[in-house]
């Protein structure tokens, strides 16, 4: 590949990198490799058009598809097109250089012969940004499939839904309180000139006002904190009280919500599993980083939780399900290209499995916390009214807060602009 990609401008590289996501890979899988092949001064932009083009993909279809007079059929054209109007309506960049970048980048990619409809297609668009730019706002920019249920499930909130989806998020930090408050690290903050403010639900999240190189934070290596949206901060708020307890992480990897118990709690034994060792690998390196093992035995498994007989029952159990993601799109928007309709029935099977296992492992008296980064019903009050339906011995504990949307069973965040993603909580208890 780097022989092939040696020639390549900036454009190029992105281009690649969203073939390779058209093509079925994760954005996570290929983007260390590709952006090695940029120069360090170019990442943020590398970064900034990849992203911002995914997450505006099938809005930026929807426009295009007028302006074509017979179908594309060609991927890397594709690409090349809507890299090339998502920098003309939605980035400063100016134009020209837009255009000719990504001109550029089609012939240096081998499609010479179509570079001339590139070429076209954003000259023509460069001079009507106005309405180009007014289509684009008004297109729903999500996969049919995913729209028709997003209607289905949420038809009071699609249309904001559909607009907050296609942002992005914010850069949220959750500040490890054994070692600092948020006040005092929001006073470090400041005085390194960093523009940062407080999180409104989580109260220990910080949201930061600026870009920024995490590891430069003051405090990184240290573990005084880890980088975690608003609304996943908020599951350690709804736990009991940890402390002396026998806890499960079932689906903990890479163990975000696992140092947040234990950056509140000092449980008896705490396990954390989860089916992907190298995912679980990160389990280890963040409670090492933040200094978090000295709280509480913790086991670290590669298991699943289909299976997987904890070696004692819990009295507390907290199941992040693995979930189509559907909520945290704005931060991983591969997900857009990547999650098909039929994935979903899938997963719900996958999530019904683990819960039904898992709550074997469960004392009575005990409660497990269920969660999705999801907003599609079927993964979360679909799931929990079947579970109530087939297990008697549940009794759900109601959220007494004041954020989300209460469902039949459980809370439903949506993802808010400048705030957190979509997440789903239950809280259950055996009886
Ligand atoms: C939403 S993520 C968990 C995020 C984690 N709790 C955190 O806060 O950092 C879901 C996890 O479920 C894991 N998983 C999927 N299927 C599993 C199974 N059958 N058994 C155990 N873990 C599984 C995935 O590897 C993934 O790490």
């Amino acid at each position: 590949m780097s022989q092939q990609s040696s020639h390549l401008n900036l454009r190029g590289h992105v281009i690649k990198t969203l073939l390779a996501v058209q093509n079925g890979q994760s954005l996570t899988s290929v983007l260390s490799q590709h952006l090695s092949l940029v120069g360090e001064r170019d990442r943020a932009l590398f970064h900034e058009l990849t992203l911002g083009t995914l997450r505006q993909w099938h809005a930026l279809k929807a426009i295009t598809l007028p302006l074509l007079t017979k179908p594309l059929n060609n991927e890397t054209v594709e690409s090349c097109l809507y890299l090339g109007l998502y920098q003309l309506l939605c980035t400063r960049i100016p134009a020209h250089a837009a255009i000719s970048e990504t001109v550029t980048a089609t012939k240096q990619l081998g499609f010479e012969a179509l570079s001339g409809v590139v070429n076209a297609i954003l000259r023509r668009v460069s001079r009507e940004t106005e309405e180009f730019g007014e289509a684009l706002d008004q297109a729903h920019g999500l996969p049919s499939w995913l729209f028709k249920r997003l209607k289905k499930d949420w038809p009071e909130h699609l249309q904001v839904l559909s607009v907050e989806l296609k942002l992005a998020a914010p850069l949220t930090l959750r500040v490890n309180e054994r070692q600092v408050s948020r006040e005092e690290y929001l006073d470090i903050l400041d005085e390194e000139g960093i523009d940062a403010h407080p999180c409104e639900w989580s109260d220990v999240g910080i949201i930061l006002d600026q870009s920024v190189h995490i590891p430069h934070l003051p405090g990184f290596e240290e573990g005084g904190f880890s980088v975690q949206d608003e609304h996943a901060q908020l599951c350690a708020t709804l736990l009991p009280n940890l402390d002396d307890k026998i806890v499960i992480d079932a689906c903990a990897a890479p163990g975000g919500k696992t140092a947040h118990i234990l950056e509140c709690y000092r449980p008896k034994k705490l396990y954390a599993v989860d089916h992907d060792t190298k995912r679980l690998s990160r389990v280890s390196e963040n409670l090492e980083r933040l200094a978090l093992n000295q709280y509480a035995p913790v086991e670290i498994l590669t298991a699943d939780a289909t299976v997987w007989s904890a070696p004692e029952q819990a009295d507390c159990i907290i199941l992040d399900a693995p979930c189509s993601a559907i909520g945290v799109v704005r931060r991983h928007p591969d997900i857009r290209l990547l999650r098909q309709s039929t994935d979903i029935q899938q997963t719900v099977e996958l999530q019904k499995q683990i819960l039904n296992h898992m709550w074997q492992q469960l004392k009575v008296g005990g409660s497990m916390l269920y969660i999705t980064c999801s907003i599609l019903k079927a993964e979360n009050e679909h799931q929990m009214i079947d579970f109530f339906n087939t297990h008697t011995d549940a009794q759900e504990i109601k959220l007494n807060v004041n954020w989300g949307i209460e469902q039949i069973h459980g809370r439903q965040l949506l993802p808010q602009q400048g705030h957190g993603d979509g997440f789903y909580y239950c809280l259950i208890q055996k009886i």
